[in-house]
């Protein structure tokens, strides 16, 4: 078989894995879905399906009783009987004025206003050899980053926001499993770096509403997360103090792009368009929000990010352990 051929197949068995937003089961993985839901997958995804794909709510937040019902006849509406017959079904909440709790992927309770009086300019001075790697590191990636990206700030922030998500995740995760193995207390760490990976997440998911990423920067970032997640995960084990830091620095970079992003948005060079809905609802922001409203809080939440890292590395410095600090909770 030649290289080409090899190459088709491997992208035919591979392509609607790697490239849709949903699960390939079922009537899509035979081909039965309108050729569109394959071709647009990531359009497939976005807010307006997202509210489609979700059932009408109308009790309010908490006031939902779902006792379990009997299982329907077997052939029946077989996947209302499923989720009847365990009990699980999800709450059906509304917000507080009334109308329908959308979204699944967060709830009410999950929702805040992000602290826009955070101090955007801080910054840490490397003094330390890792602090001073961790800083070159961070550096090295602006210059290909403004090759690639120039002015296209959405289209960065999407890019940007799958790796933002990384870090926390790894490390609220080896946390978790340190606790385990030695039987102790996380000082609420684990938490803290898991709501920042969910956080990061959720900004993805809005600029997911801005712009859409080509086929080759879905392509990027799956490489991209291959190597990031390991080689975060590698430092993390190695030195935390270093892996902190190095995303304290990436927070920083992050807060200077966003600036720019709003800047560009002041000057009239990017449309400031209608908030989205689900930026709405996550930082309970007024119903005629614009873009330029949802780059600032998101803008905020990376600066807590940076302080948020920048801090548990200087914890480590102080030859202190994380789970003897109180993590900063609540603020997500
Ligand atoms: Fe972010
Ligand atoms: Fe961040």
């Amino acid at each position: 078989m030649s290289c080409r051929m090899a190459g088709t197949a491997l992208l035919r068995h591979l392509g609607p894995r790697l490239f849709t937003a949903e699960p390939v089961s079922g009537l899509a993985g035979r081909g039965l879905v309108p050729a569109a839901a394959r071709i647009l997958p990531a359009r497939m995804s976005s807010t307006a399906a997202e509210a489609a794909k979700e059932p009408a709510a109308t009790e309010q937040h908490g006031g939902s009783t779902n006792k379990p019902k009997p299982a329907a006849p077997d052939g029946q509406d077989s996947k209302k009987g499923i989720v009847s017959y365990w009990g699980i079904e999800p709450r059906k909440l509304a917000k507080e004025d009334g109308t329908e709790w959308r979204w699944f992927c967060f709830r009410p309770w999950d929702t805040y206003r992000a602290d826009t009086s955070i101090d955007m300019k801080k910054h840490h001075e490397p003094r330390a050899l890792p602090d001073k790697l961790a800083y070159l590191l961070v550096r090295s990636l602006i210059v290909p980053k403004q090759l690639f990206f120039q002015r296209r700030h959405a289209s960065h922030a999407l890019l940007l926001e799958t790796v933002a998500a990384v870090p926390g995740m790894v490390g609220g995760m080896l946390l978790h499993l340190r606790s385990l193995r030695r039987f102790e207390h996380s000082g609420g760490w684990i938490r803290a770096l898991l709501e920042e990976a969910e956080n990061e997440r959720m900004h993805l998911m809005t600029f997911l509403e801005v712009a859409q990423p080509r086929w080759w920067e879905r392509a990027l970032v799956l490489a991209a997360q291959g190597v990031y997640f390991n080689a975060y995960f590698v430092a993390y084990l190695a030195s935390p103090k270093f892996a902190h830091r190095f995303v304290g620095y990436l927070e920083e970079e992050a807060v200077h792009s966003y600036t720019e992003y709003l800047k560009d948005l002041e000057a009239g060079l990017i449309e400031n368009t209608p908030a989205p809905a689900i930026a709405i609802d996550y930082w309970r922001l007024p119903a005629d929000a614009r873009l330029k409203d949802v780059v600032t809080v998101v803008r905020a939440d990376e600066a807590h990010h940076r302080d948020v890292n920048h801090f548990a590395s200087d914890i480590h410095y102080q030859g202190m352990k994380l789970k003897d600090t109180p993590a900063p909770l609540g603020y997500h």
